[in-house]
């Protein structure tokens, strides 16, 4: 089988090493790099993956580096063609996203930086909090065109939204078909007129109060499992996500998936990083897919636009 492709994963916490792990398994990449600012910590989370590649039947060779803030250790990410950023904090309990911004964006920026200096063609796949802001400010770092610097949202909120409709239901999540859109915070729009199971409209199988209540735990599926958690957030369902994100890349597969994406007058949106459908190649996002929304959904969607806009607007100064 032919691999190809280089994939670096900078960040070697719960998200980061197992997007590594992920990416690895799917064997079709030539190479992942792991790094970390934990001296040590990418090269034995590295030395561990390898050593299960004969087990589970992977090629893939991992490879850990570690880096530090100003740049050094860069050199093994060099020339990646996808850059996964999870590098920052996560929540604690009673923590929004938004409580992380300023920490974070020191991390991104500085990151995203030593990216561009060795991996100028690269995509880059944003999945540090807060998602819609730590996105703008990664594409201002590194002054990369739009369409290659997008973030993880939309596919986990996505898929949370499906796992709550398959358990309430008690089907089959591969029957179920779900969307989210809108920012990776309060202002998540997901979209019940898109849900359907075995192709029928999920209206004509839940009350309005039951979706409703589907909605609101979908919006706060990411806090539900921080409060369990107690420390740290979810990683099983993100690191999912954000490698079938980098496997589309790679394999300029065409796609559409619900991402954090550059929005230019779509919907009636424009110049704002934002969650919406979009075909996913090897140049980043090929183009947003513009679906059927009803008018409520649009309306939601304008809202988290404009409740997004000033934040990414303000990260260029952090
Ligand atoms: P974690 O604390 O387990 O790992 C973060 C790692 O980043 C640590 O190992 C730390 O040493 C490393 N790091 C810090 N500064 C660095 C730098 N300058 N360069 C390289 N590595 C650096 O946290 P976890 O669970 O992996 O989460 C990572 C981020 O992803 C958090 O900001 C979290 O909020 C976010 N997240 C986003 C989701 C999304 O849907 N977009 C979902 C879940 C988490
Ligand atoms: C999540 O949604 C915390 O953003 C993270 O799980």
């Amino acid at each position: 089988m032919a691999r190809s492709g280089k994939v670096t994963v900078v960040g070697a916490g719960f998200y980061g090493s197992t997007t590594a792990l992920r990416l690895a398994e799917y064997d079709i990449f030539e190479t992942v790099v792991l790094t970390d600012i934990v001296e040590g910590k990418p090269e034995g989370l590295a030395l561990d993956m390898n050593q299960s590649r004969s087990i589970e039947g992977f090629e893939t060779k991992v490879i850990g580096a570690t880096t530090t803030p100003e740049g050094a250790g860069y050199e093994a990410t060099a020339n990646s063609d996808v850059v996964v950023i999870t590098a920052g904090l996560p929540r604690k309990p009673g923590m929004s996203r938004m409580d992380l911004i300023g920490v974070n964006a020191g991390i991104v920026r500085g990151v995203a930086e030593n990216i561009a200096k060795h991996s100028p063609n690269a995509v880059i796949i944003v999945v540090s909090n807060p998602l819609d802001e730590m996105t703008a400010l990664a594409q201002i770092a590194t002054a990369f065109p739009k369409n290659r610097v997008m973030g993880q949202a939309g596919m986990l909120d996505t898929a949370r939204f499906t796992n709550f409709v398959a358990e309430k239901l008690g089907v089959l999540t591969s029957s179920v078909k779900t969307l989210t859109l809108g920012s990776h915070g309060e202002t998540m729009v997901p979209v019940p007129s898109r849900c359907t199971v075995d192709g029928k409209p999920l209206s004509e199988l839940l009350s309005q109060v039951e979706i409703d209540e589907l909605v609101d735990r979908t919006r706060n599926g990411g806090a539900e499992v921080v409060a369990l958690l107690k420390t740290g957030s979810a990683y099983y369902a993100p690191s999912a996500a954000a490698a079938r994100m980098a496997k589309a890349v790679i394999e300029d597969s065409g796609a559409i998936m619900p991402v954090c994406a550059w929005v230019d007058g779509e919907y009636g949106i424009s110049g704002v990083y934002l969650g919406v459908e979009a075909e996913i190649g090897k140049s980043g996002v090929r183009r947003v897919v513009e679906g059927s929304l009803t008018p409520s959904e649009v309306a939601a969607l304008k809202a988290a636009a404009e409740a997004v806009r000033t934040k990414q607007a303000d990260v260029k100064d952090l």
